[in-house]
């Protein structure tokens, strides 16, 4: 009896995490798909990993950048480039993911 319950917390707390974290793949093919589709980065940066050739903004192949300023950008924007966060155009978690996809394939 202990032990099936022991075993049932460990199960919990296993399967939790699993739900809360994507793994680095996940973020990668879902990252892409919000550059490109859902939040429309593509029509403004160059991108060259995600095959995009907008002009608007900067060339993202060619600034230097983390993912803690792509998320920082992203989340409060600064002039054309639309504040994705402040105005509930993304959620954080995805922001957080294509900030993650984005500082992972800059320059690349
Ligand atoms: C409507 C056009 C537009 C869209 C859409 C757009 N951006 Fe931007 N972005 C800009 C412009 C313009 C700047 C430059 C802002 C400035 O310096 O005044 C910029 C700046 C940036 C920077 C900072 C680059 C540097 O110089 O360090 C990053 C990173 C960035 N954008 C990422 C993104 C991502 C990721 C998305 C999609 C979630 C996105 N942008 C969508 C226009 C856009």
């Amino acid at each position: 009896m202990k032990i099936s319950k022991f075993l049932l917390i460990l199960f919990f707390i296993f399967s939790a995490n699993i739900q809360k974290s994507f793994s680095d793949d996940d973020k990668m093919i879902k990252g892409l798909e919000i550059f490109n589709e859902i939040a429309g980065c593509a029509g403004c940066h160059i991108l060259k990993a995600a095959g995009s050739e907008g002009n608007v903004g900067p060339n993202l192949d060619t600034v230097s950048l983390t993912e803690d300023s792509v998320k920082e950008m992203v989340t409060y924007g600064l002039g054309v480039m639309p504040a994705y966060g402040e105005e509930n155009i993304l959620t954080k978690e995805q922001i957080d993911i294509v900030s993650f996809y984005v500082a992972n394939t800059a320059g690349k």
